[in-house]
């Protein structure tokens, strides 16, 4: 094949992350507003995008990118109504994003004036082929456009001090750039922030195409994080998509690698493949008995929310919220579940086996983890009967009924309900 290059090693000696586990949550910023809106057919209306906005603070989101407000008059419009109508709670910081151009950043600081406290987000690429392919730019002139850009945004802040101002650079294609001419571009701007630990920089490193192994992300990360002239001035943040379908791995071994920030969007949605899922992460700390500073104890509200304002469904199999992620259709599955659910103790760990999570604790229910079809045996018509009608087989009774329900879902192909399964019984043993 010599089309595609297998991806460069990091050279990172002694690198740590492969020693660490993750102990407590990161800093979370959801940019469904943003990076997930930019990426719909329709993106959302103000309508939509408010109802969003206030499933995001009822989740427990601190930093929410609400915004591109230089794109248009609609995206303009909605941080100044946020702002106005006193939409924003006392702990959320609203965030928005600009490319490292004059009249944009001037558009987009008009658009936060009169906020209590705003991230702005500066972004310009540094990868070779957009230097050379796509803006024609040495590297130096590259550094000084991201320098010139966050001198303006400092000018225009230091302008308006009834705002608390926090800057947030990208170096977009991150994945892809140099990591020596990446750190030193970094360490400009929090030069010419004047950063400090008390007035830290967010530093954001985006996959903004997942590029390789999410090993390498974790070593980029690492290599950024050792070699940042002012880290302890820098708040280290990550922002992965998932062309490689590979987001949460390269999401969690960068937490590993230092990064102490993730952005991201709920289920996954963004551009082309989408940003990492902030869901699946949360929850992926949850069952590792972290807490990670979000609700979703009722997930299924939040999906019916979210596909209803970004007009996509939720795959069934997602993660957690799926439809079909707490069901069991095999029947060792099924005869696993119940013993394991009839041995679990409210006060132990969870331990219910093909259950990573306790449904309950998503506000899901039991009730449709065993089901029985053509591929299930004896414990599921058990269980169904039992948890349904009260009605517990004898052994001997359960084996030959069984039998029976293996004919019919072979012959129909289709999952038996309860009531079909009652049925059933009946007319075999209980009517004349
Ligand atoms: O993916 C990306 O690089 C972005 C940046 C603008 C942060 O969305
Ligand atoms: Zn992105």
């Amino acid at each position: 094949n010599t089309k595609y290059r297998s991806f460069p090693k990091v050279q990172l000696a002694d690198r740590t992350w492969p020693d660490r586990v993750i102990t407590q949550a990161p800093i979370w910023m959801s940019t469904d507003l943003r990076d997930g809106n930019q990426a719909l057919f329709e993106p959302m209306n103000a309508e939509r995008k408010m109802r969003l906005f206030k499933k995001l603070v009822d989740i427990g989101f601190k930093e929410i990118e609400v915004a591109f407000p230089s794109a248009s008059q609609t995206e303009f419009d909605f941080v100044r109504t946020l702002i106005e109508g006193g939409h924003v709670p006392a702990d959320v910081t609203i965030e928005v994003l600009t490319q490292a151009r004059e009249h944009l950043i001037r558009r987009t600081m008009a658009s936060l004036y009169g906020a209590r406290r705003a991230i702005v987000h500066v972004y310009n690429a540094t990868a070779r082929p957009f230097r050379e392919i796509v803006f024609g730019m040495s590297p130096d002139q590259v550094i000084a456009m991201a320098v010139s850009s966050v001198k303006l945004v400092r000018e225009l802040a230091e302008a308006h001090p009834e705002t608390e101002w926090v800057l947030e650079y990208s170096p977009e294609a991150f994945t892809g750039t140099e990591l020596e001419f990446a750190r030193d571009i970094c360490d400009a701007v929090v030069e010419t922030w004047g950063a400090t630990p008390e007035r830290k920089v967010i530093i954001n490193l985006p996959a903004t195409v997942e590029m390789a192994t999410p090993n390498i992300y974790a070593d980029q990360i690492e290599w950024m994080h050792r070699n940042l002239a002012r880290r302890e001035a820098v708040v280290l943040s990550v922002h992965p998509h998932n062309d490689r379908g590979s987001a949460i791995a390269a999401a969690e071994l960068a937490l590993m690698a230092g990064a102490e920030r993730i952005e991201g969007c709920l289920f996954g949605n963004g551009e082309r493949t989408g940003n990492v899922d902030l869901v699946t992460l949360a929850l992926n700390l949850y069952t590792q008995g972290i807490d990670p500073g979000l609700d979703f104890s009722n997930i299924n509200d939040i999906a019916r929310t979210v596909e209803d304002c970004i007009r996509l469904p939720i795959h069934p199999r997602h993660p957690y919220v799926g439809d079909l992620v707490f069901t069991a259709f095999s029947g060792s599955h099924q005869d696993a579940i119940k013993k394991g659910l009839a041995h679990q103790r409210p006060d132990a760990f969870w331990e219910v086996p093909y259950l990573p999570i306790d449904p309950a604790d998503l506000g899901r229910s039991y009730d449709a983890i065993i089901r029985v079809n053509s591929q299930s045996g004896k414990g599921g018509i058990a269980y169904l009967l039992e948890s349904a009608y009260g009605l517990s087989l004898p052994r001997r009774l359960l084996v030959e009924f069984s039998g029976v329900v293996q004919r019919h879902a072979d012959a129909t192909g289709a999952e038996i309900m309860p009531d079909e399964l009652w049925r059933m019984f009946s007319e075999e043993y209980l009517e004349p």
